[in-house]
């Protein structure tokens, strides 16, 4: 089991002068953090009601955490609600709001906004929370706001990339290496684009032509943004990328759905468990985004299938009326070890009408017969492709010790949980001393037959709101596809 982790995650934490004695504040700071902590390693146990408590009690001791920034934080020590006002104003300004549209993101009355400004009033705990979920805002803790250099044009120069909670890719690193060096077995994807050279030869197969016509190119980026658009109206977005890659695709979706908004509202995050990927995807949406109002990117060091523990992605002020789309771009969905579970456990944070979409590979056949598939579906005709090769057979050399050659082949996976489906095993047959072998899957490729997808997703809560049908190269049918978290019904 994992050691529990500090859960204050968030605001980045950056103590403005840790060689001076603490200041009252920041004992009050440091005490809370304790608690916060302490209570998260006190295990509830099953029981639904008192875990239920806990998660409460956990929420209320990070709130106050939230309240004492605002409120007691040196420099506002002998402040009161006319300093609380100048910085409300001055954050917004610099966010490029109005006081209309910072009501609005905020779930609160202009009038309220307006009080606030005016230092008539302090913030209630409700009326701040409402204010801190609008990320623009900047509204963090003041060792980070007030430091001289994200004073000036902060909206783009504050702290936006945050590590997530118990993320340890150093760990990650050593039971990559555990792995290779055993007896063989399947490598989970998350460990195939960890290290700089491993994500160095992702970029070069994922920007090299063949990739870019079979994955890149076909995705209808405009259809999506418009139905996008459609569905969901004219709320702020919280468009929340899942292993972005370098992030060419999902900044051009982006760009699209950017487009579409008269006044954007949008926060872009980018979530990957490879920092140098992340860092390449980072990147390029602020450089991309670094002039456009309206929008706002961080990057998140995480692990998708951690995604329920990351609280700051999944809280949902009352009133709220942003919306959450989940992108999981770049054929990653067939690439998961189990999908109908991916989908059910990884996205649990997900709220009533958020969005999920997603591409993946059309199977060639529906038949099951292995023979069949095989005949139809042209991967299974050709070798392996170098580039694959050359970045699936990078960590075997880099890490098995006494690995002396690597060998690929495409194995055909008929045994799959969705209905429907077969998959590509890039499986690597690594040559040791006396001629012996071993075998490790490195990565895998499915093919789906949409509707059973839409049947799988619809048994989980999610609702088909749109199907994008295109063709890859090699005339791979592929299809973009677009699910809404169920409305709960009204009952009288
Ligand atoms: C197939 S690539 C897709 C990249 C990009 N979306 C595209 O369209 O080109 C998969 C991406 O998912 C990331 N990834 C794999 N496992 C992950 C995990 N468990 N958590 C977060 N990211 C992960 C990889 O680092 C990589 O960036």
């Amino acid at each position: 089991m994992e050691p529990a982790t500090e859960v204050d995650s968030e605001f980045p934490s950056i103590l403005a002068n840790d060689a001076t004695e603490p200041s009252l504040y920041q004992a009050a700071q440091f005490h809370l953090r304790q608690a916060l902590q302490a209570l998260t390693d006190l295990s509830p146990g099953r029981d639904p009601e008192k875990r239920k408590a806990h998660e409460d009690v956990r929420r209320l001791l990070r709130q106050v955490l939230q309240f004492l920034h605002v409120h007691f934080s040196p420099e506002r020590e002998a402040t009161g609600a006319q300093r609380f006002g100048d910085l409300l104003r001055q954050h917004r300004a610099e966010a490029g709001l109005t006081q209309q549209q910072l009501a609005e993101y905020s779930s609160l009355s202009l009038s309220l906004i307006r009080k606030l400004e005016q230092g008539d009033t302090l913030p209630t705990r409700n009326s701040l929370l409402g204010l801190c979920s609008v990320a623009e805002l900047k509204l963090v803790p003041p060792e980070v706001t007030t430091l001289p250099s994200v004073r000036e044009r902060s909206h783009h120069a504050a702290p936006n990339w945050y590590m997530s909670p118990g993320f340890d890719s150093v760990s990650m690193m050593a039971e990559l290496n555990q792995q290779i060096n055993g007896s063989g077995g399947s490598i989970e994807q998350t460990y195939v684009y960890l290290d700089p050279q491993s994500a160095l030869d992702w970029i070069a197969l994922s920007n090299s032509p063949g990739y870019i016509a079979a994955v890149r190119e076909g995705l209808p980026y405009r259809d999506v943004a418009k139905k996008l658009r459609e569905v969901l109206g004219t709320s702020g977005f919280d468009l929340i990328a899942l292993g972005p890659g370098d992030g060419k695709s999902e900044v051009r979706l982006v760009q699209q759905i950017h487009s579409t908004c008269e006044r954007p509202n949008l926060r872009f995050y980018l979530l990957d468990a490879s920092q140098p990927l992340l860092s390449r995807a980072f990147k390029h949406a602020v450089d991309t985004f670094s002039d456009e109002p309206g929008i706002f990117v961080c990057g998140i060091q995480g692990d998708f299938h951690h995604l329920p523990r990351y609280a700051q992605l999944h809280y949902t002020p009352a009133r709220s009326q942003r919306r959450r789309v989940y992108m999981i771009l770049g054929n990653t969905i067939g690439n998961i070890d189990n999908e109908p579970q991916f989908f059910q456990c990884a996205l649990s944070g997900a709220a009533p009408g958020d969005i999920i979409l997603f591409d993946v590979d059309y199977a060639f056949t529906n038949s099951t017969d292995p023979d069949e598939i095989r005949r139809t579906d042209p991967a299974f005709q050709k070798p392996v492709s170098a580039g694959v090769q050359r970045w699936l057979e990078g960590p075997i050399r880099r890490y098995c010790h006494d690995a002396q050659g690597v060998k690929f082949t495409l194995r055909l996976d008929t045994n799959r949980p969705l209905a429907g489906s077969y998959g590509g095993q890039f499986i690597a047959t690594v040559a040791l001393p006396g001629k012996r072998t071993k075998e490790f899957c490195m990565a895998q490729s499915r093919r789906y037959e949409p509707n059973a997808l839409i049947r799988c997703l619809r048994s989980l809560g999610w609702d088909n709101v749109g199907v994008f049908s295109f063709t890859g190269s090699e005339s791979t049918p592929r299809g973009l596809l677009m699910f809404r978290k169920q409305i709960p019904k009204a009952t009288h």
